[in-house]
């Protein structure tokens, strides 16, 4: 009997021994490699009442035909296996820099759209939420995104056409990571040209860049590489937006002051604040039960919202 107890205490005894060598491995694994990001949560509106029209039907649309547009773009540049969601770039060239030149930051779009096509990126590729849905657009636009870094800047690149276009336009955005806050440089890649532009992308991208919304999940090329990416965009520290010399940043009036959004949404907010300028993808994100993350509206808060949104300018 007495021996039988001593099997079982030195059982015990290993048994303890073991789960706490897996506790430490597992949790050395964890601070090693974290968890990856939950996938995007599909979009379905919420009834809300806040869109402009009816959420777009898009049955009509395959995966197929959303494949077929895609490989349009060069099937050498999308589709790629990757360990890190953002492509490296190399030092920057001028050490201890204080704020970027104009020249330097247009030579990092010209470096990314080469690196695009050189197939040495990875991009995801969606049908995006808030474009599609846009009361001006309505149909498919279809994104091929990457982002880049070094110690100096995070760049993004943004291919995009919609489904009646045959060309694809390049955008960017160079963030500025000398500066503090970061600052965010806007523009159209044309052929090498660098168009900067800030007024037209800010009723958009308010805090910078914007994470990532598919329209459909199985309008997505690579899940969890889009849900690395979207994380990214998501824990970016807080940036400004450089208006070119030729662009005034117009009057924005009053930002928007509704606890549930401006709590976060605030000059010294996680996000940037709100202004009516921004009211399409407000009524997208909040309809489609993104924002704010995590819970949804209240139907006397929805009456908030749309109060604030129909005020007149
Ligand atoms: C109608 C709203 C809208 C406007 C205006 C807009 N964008 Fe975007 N942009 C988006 C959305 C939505 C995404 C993410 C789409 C997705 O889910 O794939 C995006 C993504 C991007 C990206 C990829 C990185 C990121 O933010 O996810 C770049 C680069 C970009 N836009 C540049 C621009 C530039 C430059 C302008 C102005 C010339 C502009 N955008 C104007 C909606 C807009
Ligand atoms: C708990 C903090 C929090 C609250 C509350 C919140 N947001 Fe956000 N919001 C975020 C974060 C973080 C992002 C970027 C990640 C994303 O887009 O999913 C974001 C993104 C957005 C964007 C896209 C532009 C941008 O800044 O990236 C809009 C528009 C937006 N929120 C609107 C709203 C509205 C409207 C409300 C209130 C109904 C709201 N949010 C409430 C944290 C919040």
């Amino acid at each position: 009997m007495k021996s039988q107890n001593q099997h079982l205490l030195v059982g015990l005894f290993c048994v303890q021994r073991f789960l706490l060598f897996w506790c430490l491995i597992s949790g050395m694994a964890k601070s090693i490699a974290p968890d990856p990001p939950p996938l995007i949560a599909p979009a379905v509106s919420t009834q809300t009442g806040l869109l402009l029209e009816p959420p777009l039907d898009l049955s009509w649309f395959s995966r197929a035909d959303f494949e077929a547009v895609c490989a349009t773009v060069g099937t050498n540049r999308i589709h790629k296996s990757w360990t890190n969601p953002i492509t490296p770039l190399p030092p920057h060239v001028r050490a201890g820099a204080h704020g970027l030149t104009e020249p330097e930051v247009i030579d990092y779009m010209r470096l990314v759209k080469q690196l695009f096509n050189d197939g040495k990126s990875v991009p995801i590729s969606d049908v995006g939420l808030i474009s599609t849905q846009e009361d001006v657009n309505r149909r498919p636009m279809f994104n091929h995104i990457a982002a880049f870094s070094n110690a100096t800047v995070r760049v993004f690149l943004l291919v995009q056409r919609t489904s009646r276009e045959k060309e694809w336009g390049y955008f960017s955005i160079v963030q500025d990571l000398t500066l503090d806050p970061p600052l965010d440089y806007f523009a159209e890649i044309q052929d090498t040209r660098i168009k900067f532009e800030a007024v037209s992308c800010y009723k958009c991208h308010s805090s910078g860049p914007l994470a990532i919304h598919p329209v459909r999940a199985d309008l997505l090329s690579d899940p969890p590489l889009a849900a690395a990416l979207s994380q990214f965009i998501a824990d970016q520290p807080r940036s400004r937006m450089h208006f070119p010399d030729h662009e005034r940043p117009p009057e924005y009036g009053q930002p928007m002051a509704l606890r549930f959004c401006s709590r976060c949404h605030k000059a010294d907010g996680d996000r940037g604040p709100l202004f009516l300028v921004q009211s399409h993808p407000i009524r997208v994100l909040v309809d489609f039960g993104y924002m704010p993350p995590n819970r949804a509206l209240k139907p006397d808060e929805i009456v908030e919202l749309k109060a604030w949104l129909e005020q007149k300018k």
